[in-house]
């Protein structure tokens, strides 16, 4: 028998909290202002001080956030290092500033960079790593810092499955000097359109830089006077986005742990041998599982009324990016990766039934 409801790979986690606070917006008749104050301010100030990071700027979507972020580093013909297993934003956000994208290979266990292979392609040409915490895990920042020091380049995370995440008993968020965000209605904070920028060293200069370049470049500003003296572009969150950021917020340890407790099932009662590691320190913005038969497992599952997806097609294998660069463990995974939904609309009975089929479909 077929379930009557499609199971969602995402689905936002609303209530009445969010639809009060977009009819107070809609009936302020205050929906936006590059100037970033009202929600957006509210938003940046709970956001920062629940990542404990020094600041925080709230911009419309997490390719802005990279795309400003990186526009801080100064990497016109130098070289960033990134994964292949990752959103095409992570690797546009260095070509949108001049810069050069290096590839490196993951851990075939985490789907996080590989510091001994990041190691290997930095050059004197690196200017700044680039690591994406897959699917919520944490990478190794530890080694990536250390290698960071080394070589003397810098760091910027790409945090967009990671709102929620711990490392070393602190949030993601607080480490580097700058990273970046998602609210994409996808992610663990949904909203119609939203990312961040958290700032970790010299918040007193750099902000003000990255709040004049999220609004076309615009400083010295009173009332209607004001200068231009940099290149900036139109990154601010609206309202409606950051009213809806701040219910999201207030609910997302409580949703991060409905999605653990997801993950748990998942890693206690999947029978396949490759499939995410359990770490309670994930956000679990979805669970990936690798299948031999990708393409009918899928077409079981949709059938079954289980939806699925695909995190990534690696980017050096898109044509903009292809180059003769070979990735073979990334290009493997990549072949057999499925994803599988962890959001907490999901009941008991809907885990069961996602376990029940991808056992019975994946072997
Ligand atoms: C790893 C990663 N980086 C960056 C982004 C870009 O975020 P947005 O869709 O908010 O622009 C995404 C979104 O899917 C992502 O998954």
């Amino acid at each position: 028998m077929k379930p009557k409801k499609r199971i969602k790979l995402f689905d936002p986690v609303i209530d009445d909290q969010e639809q009060i606070s977009v009819k107070k917006v809609l009936d302020s008749h205050f929906w936006a202002s590059g100037a970033g104050t009202g929600s957006v301010q509210k938003f940046e100030q709970s956001f920062s001080k629940y990542v404990h990071s020094k600041s925080c700027i709230a911009v419309n979507s997490g390719t802005a956030a990279l795309h400003l972020a990186l526009s801080m580093m100064d990497i016109k013909n130098k070289e960033v290092i990134l994964p292949s297993l990752s959103f095409v934003s992570t690797a546009h956000s260095i070509l949108y500033n001049g810069g050069i994208p290096k590839f490196a290979e993951i851990n075939p266990d985490t789907l996080c960079l590989d510091p001994h292979a990041v190691e290997d392609v930095i050059t004197e040409k690196t200017q700044l790593i680039l690591p994406v915490h897959f699917a919520g895990l944490a990478c190794d920042l530890n080694s990536l810092n250390i290698l960071a020091e080394k070589h003397g380049i810098h760091m910027i995370e790409d945090a967009a499955h990671a709102a929620g995440t711990s490392y070393n008993d602190k949030k993601i968020g607080s480490h580097s000097e700058l990273v970046c965000f998602s609210f994409h209605p996808a992610k663990n904070i949904a909203t119609p359109g939203g990312g961040a920028i958290t700032i970790n060293s010299q918040p007193e200069s750099i902000e003000p830089l990255l709040k004049s370049k999220r609004w076309c470049g615009i400083s010295n500003r009173k009332n209607s006077i004001y200068d231009v003296d940099q290149l900036g572009w139109n990154f601010y969150m609206n309202e409606f986005s950051a009213a809806i950021g701040i219910e999201q917020l207030k609910k997302l340890e409580k949703n991060n742990k409905k999605r653990k407790e997801v993950a748990k099932r998942y890693f206690a009662e999947i029978s396949l041998a490759k499939k995410m590691p359990l770490d309670l320190n994930s956000s679990y913005h979805f669970y990936w599982i690798r299948v031999k038969n990708r393409t009918k497992f899928m077409g079981e599952m949709y059938e079954n009324g289980v939806e699925t997806g695909i995190h990534y097609k690696p980017i050096h294998m898109m044509t903009l990016y292809r180059r003769k660069e070979h990735l073979p463990t990334t290009e493997k995974v990549a072949q057999e990766i499925v994803s599988l939904p962890t959001h907490p609309n999901l009941s008991e009975e809907d885990v069961t039934t996602i376990i029940k089929l991808v056992n019975k479909f994946s072997n």
